[in-house]
């Protein structure tokens, strides 16, 4: 089964990064590299997680004209990583040669990608006001993950609550937002146990401060697991 955990490795540096990975020995666990530690270290960081058997998820959400796309998932395609995305909004000509890039190299081919349709941090009133969309937030994330589809994306990033109708689409769902029944929620608004998440037919969990932050990671980690997969 593919259902996996992401542990979300929000760290400042590889040093920070290296020194939280130790005692996850032989575990080989899945991780989640985002734009601050890898604007720090560089491609270089996501090729030694690689060499040291991490499978990662390289979350940047490209977002551009689609041939500066193509360009740069060319790039990333070659770090042979299992997930990366990109934005929706940048419309389905944009995906289709973010995937294009990616299958651009032979270590590529086999790279997922996901797309992200509306950041949480948007709210139905930002999406009005803002961004001048007068439809329902709901009814635009279940548009763009159809327009992903429509590029041959293979699923979307969601909250676990909106993983039902993602699966129904056919597509996979890459969900932030878990706890554990006796965590604190921090800043997320929508959040799910990683046993409801599993019910809720998540493909993976993206899971941070309930394994970053806890006093034993590793058990955290594998309480996870053991919920979830
Ligand atoms: O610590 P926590 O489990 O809340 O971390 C969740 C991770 O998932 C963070 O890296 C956060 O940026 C990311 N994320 C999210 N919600 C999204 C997309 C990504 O929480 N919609």
């Amino acid at each position: 089964m593919e259902r996996d955990v992401i542990i979300a490795c929000d760290f400042k540096n590889q040093e920070e990064l290296f020194s939280f990975l130790e005692p996850f020995k032989g575990l080989n666990p899945f991780l989640k590299i985002g734009m601050e530690i890898f604007y720090k270290e560089g491609p270089q960081l996501v090729r030694k997680l690689k060499e040291m058997g991490c499978k990662i998820f390289l979350d940047l959400k490209l977002h551009d004209i689609p041939n500066t796309v193509e360009k740069a998932m060319r790039n990333l395609g070659e770090l042979g990583v299992e997930i990366t995305n990109c934005h929706a909004a940048g419309g389905i000509n944009m995906m289709q040669a973010a995937r294009r890039g990616l299958d651009a190299t032979e270590s590529g081919k086999n790279t997922k990608l996901i797309a992200v349709t509306q950041l949480t941090s948007i709210s139905q009133e930002i999406l009005e006001n803002e961004l001048l969309i007068k439809e329902n937030l709901a009814d635009v994330v279940k548009t763009y993950a159809l327009n992903s589809k429509a590029a041959g994306l293979q699923g979307v990033v969601c909250s676990p609550l909106e993983a039902p109708i993602i699966k129904e689409l056919g597509l996979i769902s890459v969900t932030p937002g878990i706890r554990f029944a006796d965590d604190s929620k921090n800043d997320q608004k929508r959040v799910a146990t990683p046993e409801y998440a599993k019910e809720l037919g998540s493909t993976y969990i993206v899971v941070g401060r309930s394994i970053t932050a806890a006093s034993d990671p590793v058990a955290a980690y594998k309480r996870c697991v053991k919920e979830f997969c």
